[in-house]
């Protein structure tokens, strides 16, 4: 796996001599996987044009902040929620300044005042810039916030000084990005996760389905995502909003999700089967719309195929964590599942009553073999973080010299 796959990264761009090594840069990030988007503020588009970072990066360079036409594409609030890392190189000792500041009058430094990803900074100046008190209060206000201040180098300046201010070399940007990214507890790891309702036609026009909305399981991508994590999720109909960053694959029906799942498990090495998936669909759906003429019908079904156990006993399988929705016996239901399927792990939750289903909080009781932990009642999106610490510390104490083995990066 690249070092950057599947990531979104920020590029700004200052006014300084080294603009003119973001070109390389951008090359870099991309052959490594990343999906690259350039900012520049006005002073780097008089070192390097926009037109070469659009044409390299494969996309529209934004260079202000008010331009209607780019704000329409995507705002620069959207673009700071894009961001899986903001990597502003070069660096001018002023957009240094600025964002120790928290001033946010440019297109770059407003967006990093509006994103809570990732910020690391290449600053290139002349040596006497970097040496001043005032830079080097900044630097260490920047850094004690948890922001990466990566270099400069020392060495020969474009001004024909020696010094400290050089910004360092793409590959040094690069992999300085990458082990940044490497620091998350999923960094490498591939995950699927299952998420939302299926639907079984009983005609052209109407379907066998149930309440699952997909907010627990694309929370779970979300999270997973952030915790570094390339993830594929294979979604029922839903009306949430795609994540960002991660690889969505629609599907309708129990098979088409069985398929879906089938073609990709070998690569992962976590399953998650968020999705309510139908116990059964119908043997014969009608080709044509069923009319309203007899005083009753009768609807044959048969049983759908079983992905979580499937998965479960692949010669290979992937770290395999299930979902039981039960009205009734939650924890008894939910245990016997662990076995008979021979899960790693199961969140139980209770459902109906307006619990579980299309609700934005939930409360979940997590089980293995020799345990059990409560996840009490809060947002889906607090409860996929959780569920997410869980399935790692299990992963990785008990299945890392196998899992390395068979999922290297
Ligand atoms: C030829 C030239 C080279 C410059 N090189 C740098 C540089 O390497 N680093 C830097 O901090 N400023 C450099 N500056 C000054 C910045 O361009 C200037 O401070 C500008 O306001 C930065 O704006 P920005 O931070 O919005 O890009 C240079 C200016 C000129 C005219």
């Amino acid at each position: 796996m690249k070092g950057l796959e599947q990531k979104r990264i920020i590029l700004g761009v200052t006014g300084g001599i080294a603009a003119y090594k973001s070109a390389e840069l951008v090359r870099r990030l991309m052959e490594q996987g990343a999906d690259v988007q350039v900012v520049m503020t006005t002073a780097a588009c008089e070192f390097i044009t926009p037109l070469t970072f659009q044409a390299l990066s494969g996309h529209p360079v934004r260079c202000e902040s008010f331009d209607t036409s780019s704000e329409a594409a995507m705002s620069h609030i959207e673009l700071a929620r894009w961001a899986d890392a903001v990597l502003v190189a070069p660096c001018s000792a002023n957009t240094l300044a600025k964002i120790a500041g928290g001033i946010a009058d440019n297109l770059l430094t407003t967006l990093i005042l509006a994103t809570d990803a990732p910020l690391l900074l290449a600053p290139a100046m002349n040596q006497q810039m970097w040496a001043q008190s005032t830079t080097a209060e900044n630097v260490n206000s920047l850094a004690v916030k948890g922001i990466k201040i990566l270099g400069p180098d020392i060495g020969e300046q474009a001004c024909g000084d020696l010094g400290a201010g050089r910004m360092l070399e793409p590959d040094q940007l690069v992999d300085a990005l990458i082990q940044s990214f490497q620091h998350l507890a999923f960094a490498g790891q591939r995950i699927l996760i299952t998420a939302g309702p299926t639907r079984e036609a009983i005609d052209p026009v109407r379907f066998l389905s149930n309440r699952s909305s997909g907010k627990m399981g694309y929370a779970l991508a979300r999270a997973a995502r952030e915790a570094g994590a390339a993830v594929t999720l294979i979604s029922g109909p839903s009306v949430l909003a795609t994540p960002a960053g991660i690889d969505v694959i629609s599907v309708e029906t129990a098979a088409e999700m069985h398929s879906a799942v089938m073609a990709h498990i070998s690569k992962a090495g976590i399953f998650i089967g968020c999705a309510a998936v139908a116990d059964y669909r119908l043997a014969e759906p009608a080709s044509e719309k069923l009319k309203k003429q007899a005083d009753s019908i009768q609807l044959t079904l048969v049983k759908n195929a079983d992905i979580l156990a499937e998965v479960a006993a692949l010669p290979n399988p992937p770290f395999t964590v299930g979902f039981a929705a039960e009205t009734s016996h939650l924890i008894e239901n939910a245990r016997e599942k662990l076995q008979r399927k021979h899960l790693n792990l199961i969140a139980a939750n209770q459902v109906g009553d307006n619990q579980g289903f299309d609700q934005d909080d939930n409360e979940l009781t997590v089980i293995w073999q020799d345990g059990q932990v409560e996840l009490p009642s809060s947002s889906k999106n607090q409860l996929a973080k959780k569920l997410l610490e869980i399935i790692a510390q299990h992963y990785f104490q008990k299945s890392q010299p196998e899992n390395n083995e068979k999922h290297p990066t």
